[in-house]
Parts: structure tokens; sequence; C-alpha cells
């Protein structure tokens, strides 16, 4: 029988996990089945018991379901309970077991792919939400310095700064009084998705050797065009993206897919 997959979130239309899913699929020979489930946004914990119940195999977790998804798994990797979220499900016997990728992918596409020197590094992550939580821990563990969390919401990136005070040295400040001294400058404020950017003081930029944009689009994303308009270049994060799917599909499938091809594939790039 086909396993079955999913990427579960709300929206969820414009999801591209399918396409890299299927590739991924196609490359390694596996029997499988990705699709996509839209859940109401008060409906997520209905949505995948259903989804467990009728024999599916995994789900990928997206906006806004990453720390609902945290709530209700019945087991816990290491790193979903450091990073208070959960981006991927699995059936494990009659338990839904979470997991979180989005750190190991981001560190994968910056490192792996982009060449980004981390260690010793300065970085100013933009946005204090589930995907932020995710990502500390992986940035710690690759080496970086310090890590200043600028959020609109104070409270928000300090109690994200207070979690994760054990990992290495991190600050949290609101977004208009972010350091100017960041070697990589990561934006994680989901205003992007819809096009926009909140109003960002040039000189975080001053000491930047680069910026990453964990959102992605078919087109240079608002803070990639601010920050190459000051002459700082940028990518955005469709590599994480096809990182983070590929540390699912090898924990869904005991089999590790080749992302450059992927990435290639659908990007052109
Ligand atoms: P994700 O799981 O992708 O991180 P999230 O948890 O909804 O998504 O977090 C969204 C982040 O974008 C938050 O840091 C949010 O700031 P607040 O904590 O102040 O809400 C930030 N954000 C969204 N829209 C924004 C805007 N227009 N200006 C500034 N920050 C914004």
């Amino acid at each position: 029988m086909t396993d079955t997959y999913a990427v579960i979130g709300h929206p969820i239309e414009h999801s591209r996990s399918p396409d890299i899913h299927a590739l991924f699929a196609a490359q390694t020979g596996q029997d499988m089945h990705y699709g996509r489930r839209s859940a109401p946004v008060d409906g997520f914990a209905a949505s995948i018991q259903a989804f467990f119940a009728a024999g599916g195999a995994g789900l990928n977790v997206t906006l806004p379901f990453k720390q609902e998804a945290f709530e209700r798994a019945d087991t816990l990797s290491e790193r979903a309970q450091r990073a208070s979220a959960v981006n991927t499900l699995m059936a494990r016997g009659d338990e839904i077991h979470g997991d979180n990728t989005d750190g190991a992918g981001l560190v994968a596409d910056l490192v792996g792919r982009l060449g980004t020197d981390l260690a010793g590094a300065r970085v100013l992550i933009l946005g204090a939400g589930g995907a932020v939580r995710g990502v500390v821990p992986n940035l710690f563990a690759a080496g970086v310095a310090r890590i200043t969390i600028a959020n609109r919401t104070r409270a928000k990136s300090q109690s994200v700064a207070e979690s994760c005070l054990r990992m290495g040295s991190i600050a949290a400040c609101g977004l208009d009084e972010a350091p100017f001294d960041a070697d990589l400058v990561i934006n994680a404020i989901s205003a992007g998705l819809a096009g926009e950017m909140p109003a960002l003081d040039d000189r975080v930029l001053t000491r930047a050797r680069a910026v990453y944009d964990m959102i992605y689009a078919d087109t240079a994303t608002p803070f990639l065009r601010w920050a190459r308009d000051r002459g700082v270049a940028g990518e955005d994060g469709f590599g994480m993206l096809v990182e983070q799917a590929a540390e699912s599909f090898a924990l869904w499938r005991g089999i590790r897919p080749d992302t450059r091809a992927v990435i290639t594939a659908l990007r052109g790039c």
C-alpha cells in the first residue's frame, strides 16, 4: 500500500512542499503520495487525528500550527522540545511523534549550499515567532557567537531569548533597538508573505556580510529588496524549505534525497 503524507496549514494552496516531496520520491524510488491538507484555524487537532486514523504516515506542519503541533504530539524529539515547535509529525504505533527540522534546514542551506561562515558570527534575527524558536538551537550548534532577537512585540523576543539562555549568548530587543554590528541578518517577520516589510533602520546592515530571508517568494522578497538596495546580497528561504523537507523525508523514509538537484529543478538556479 502506498504511504500517504501531506503538508497541513492554513492557508495551504500555495505550499511548494508537494512538488518537493514528489521529486524526492522519484529520485529515491519511494512509493509514497504527498498532498496538501487545509485545516480550519480552530480545527487542527481534529484534522491530524483524522489523517492518522485513516492510516496517514506523516505530516509537515506549517503556519499557523507549529506551536499547536508541539502541544498535540504524544512524543517529542529533543530538538522539538528545545524549539517548543513542531514542523514534522509521524505515526509511531498508536502515537503521534513530533520533530522539528526547520533549524537543520536553515543551517544546511546557509552553510552547505551558500557557504556562509557561521563560526563566531554575530547574528541578528528579525521576528520572534515559531520559526525563530526552531532555528536558534541549530545556529548555536553551528558555532555562532551571539544571537540578538529583535521583534515588534518586545515581550515575545524576550520570551524566546529566555527559553534559549542556556544555549549561548542571546539577547532580545524591540525592532527599533536592533544592534548595528551583526555579520548576518536573518528575517523571520511573516509580513513579507503579504509583500510588506516594517521600516528598518539601515544601520542594522552596517557590518552585514549577507542577509537571509526565511520567507520565500517567486520574486525577490521585500526584505531582500531592501537589503540589495543598500548593497547587501542575500537569499530567500526556498533552500531552507527544501532542506527541512529533506530532513523530514529522511526521518520518514530512512533515505536522504539530493537537495541540490531539487532546488535546481524547481528554481532553475
Ligand atoms: P512563524 O511561525 O512563521 O514565525 P508567527 O509565529 O506568526 O510566524 O510569527 C510572525 C512574526 O512576524 C512575529 O515575530 C511578528 O511580530 P509580533 O510578535 O510583534 O506579532 C512578526 N510580524 C508579522 N507582521 C509584522 C509587521 N507588520 N511588522 C512587524 N513584525 C511583524
